[in-house]
């Protein structure tokens, strides 16, 4: 199909309800369907969008093209929990329908305010010379989840100096005040934040760019997050148009954090270290979070990027989010866990302790194609240790951790169905130990590592064959100890 600009914005309405079913069957049909991610029942999904904790549920929406693997015409899509690991779709909670959302209800979060849930989102137009157009928009959520949107938006221009790159609102609320920073670009082309203060989430303030040191890094920052945390700032984005540097910055675009001081909003000032990237892995990017019922910030993304094809394409859908991830601080860095409520999916438990020899190898029940796995390797001498999983003939992934150049690296050079290739197929980042941690959630076509307890990330898709199952331990050029648990999901 060629993804016309016609085909692009049309709205699901004006869509028959035959082709709407032979979408579904075509989805349906395909063998890299997840089975405890969220996704689409049909077409594109991106960013999580609306992350809140709301009248005794999580509230999770995300960017949805419904009718193809494009990014065509964006819907907030609506998900709901109770435990954030078994997911309800809700069915479209924003629709684009007005002149100021008409070409798409872009990303934005969520707040509850007045016992209601505040969506706070862009407004997406284009004009006859297809020039965008940004807005501001509020649509509020009632108890019994009716969604009405303000006729008007609530910030109806970019300010004087900023071009029309200008989106992903993020709310937050310090004292009687409600704060919101928005991703922007500035006419220089290079990418920043600005912050506007509210107190009714209605009448919004300009107060203007946030101060960071980094002044010139990228030519757009999307989906901001700010949140404090321990007693430190914490100011998440994603920046357009980094170059790779050694293992950094080696996807199309990027996702990371500073963190610093607490930011002080009289001089919009934020004092911070250097900007390190959220996940290590291929597929992620614009991340939210989130504050729970208890406290703690949760994090989720979107396990995909723009502007690469991804093999799912041809059976008419893409993408999914990542699981939900519980943030805390260790020294200088973010530290990411799986939340403990996904232990709910374990089913049938499978331990192995071994010493590995310099060989590979493979043990009863370890195998499968959903799973959680931890393992472990230690007092080794060997130059590298890890495993490889969706093993077969030909395809495996590989996980491993490299003790010459003290590196954890992914590889899906072999995983199966190609993704992304031009920017390459290996991933790597530095972790340094006596001691390798992996926290493994494979899912039919994905894999989250968890190593060390948190702290890195890779988060990626992987396309192999329903038969390649097998798991594989290894030890190269020496000897290790190994332990390792996993559960069939
Ligand atoms: C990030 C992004 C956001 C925008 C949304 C549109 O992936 O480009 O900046 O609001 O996607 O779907």
């Amino acid at each position: 199909m060629i993804w016309t600009k016609e085909k692009r914005y049309r709205r699901i309405e004006e869509v028959s309800g035959e082709e709407l079913l032979k979408l579904q069957s075509k989805v349906r049909g395909c063998h890299w369907r997840q089975t405890f991610h969220i996704q689409p029942e049909t077409g594109l999904l991106n960013d999580p969008n609306g992350f809140s904790y709301y009248n005794g549920e999580y509230h999770l929406f995300y960017q949805w093209f419904p009718l193809g693997p494009v990014h065509g015409l964006k819907y907030w899509y609506h998900t709901k929990s109770k435990d954030l690991v078994h997911w309800e779709n809700a069915g479209i909670g924003i629709e684009p329908s007005n002149e100021f959302d008409g070409h798409g209800a872009y990303s934005g979060s969520a707040i509850e305010h007045e016992g209601k849930l505040h969506l706070l989102y862009t407004g997406n137009t284009r004009d006859e010379s297809w020039i965008r157009h940004p807005y501001q928009c509020l649509a509020i959520m009632d108890e019994a989840g009716k969604i009405n949107k303000l006729e008007q938006p609530v910030i109806d221009h970019v300010p004087y100096g900023y071009t029309d790159h200008f989106r992903d609102p993020k709310v937050w609320k310090a004292g009687n005040e409600f704060y919101a920073v928005i991703g922007a670009q500035r006419e220089n082309e290079t990418g920043c934040v600005v912050l506007y203060r509210s107190t009714d989430l209605q009448n919004w303030h300009f107060e203007g760019e946030l101060q960071t040191s980094l002044s010139s890094f990228g030519y757009m920052w999307e989906c901001p997050d700010y949140f404090e945390l321990e007693d430190h700032g914490v100011f998440i984005f994603s920046p357009q148009g980094l170059s790779p540097n050694g293992d950094q910055f080696q996807n199309i675009y990027q996702s990371g954090y500073v963190l610093g001081e607490p930011l002080d909003v009289r001089t919009r000032t934020l004092t911070h270290g250097l900007f390190q990237e959220l996940d290590r892995g291929f597929d992620f990017y614009a991340p939210q979070t989130m504050v729970g019922p208890d406290g703690r910030r949760i994090l989720t993304g979107w396990m995909g990027l723009p502007e690469i094809d991804y093999p799912t394409d041809k059976n008419g859908w893409a993408h999914c989010l990542t699981l939900p991830r519980e943030v805390s601080i260790r020294g200088s860095k973010l530290i990411q866990q799986p939340v403990k409520e996904l232990y709910r999916l374990r089913k049938q438990q499978y331990d192995i302790k071994d010493v590995l020899l310099g060989e590979k190898k493979t043990y009863e029940h370890f195998k499968g194609t959903t799973f959680e796995m931890i393992c472990e390797f230690e007092n080794f001498n060997a130059e590298a240790v890890g495993v490889e999983f969706r093993a077969g003939e030909q395809e495996k992934t590989v996980l491993l951790y490299d003790a010459v150049q003290k590196k954890v690296v992914l590889d899906r050079t072999h995983s199966g169905e190609p993704v992304g290739e031009e920017y390459g197929t290996v991933r790597k980042c530095s972790v340094d130990g006596h001691k390798i941690k992996f926290h493994l959630f494979v899912d039919v076509s994905s894999v989250e590592i968890f190593v060390n307890d948190g702290e890195e990330v890779f988060t990626s898709r992987i396309f192999p064959g329903a038969d390649s199952k097998d798991i594989r331990f290894f030890a190269e050029g020496g000897r290790a100890l190994f332990q390792a648990s996993k559960w069939d999901i």
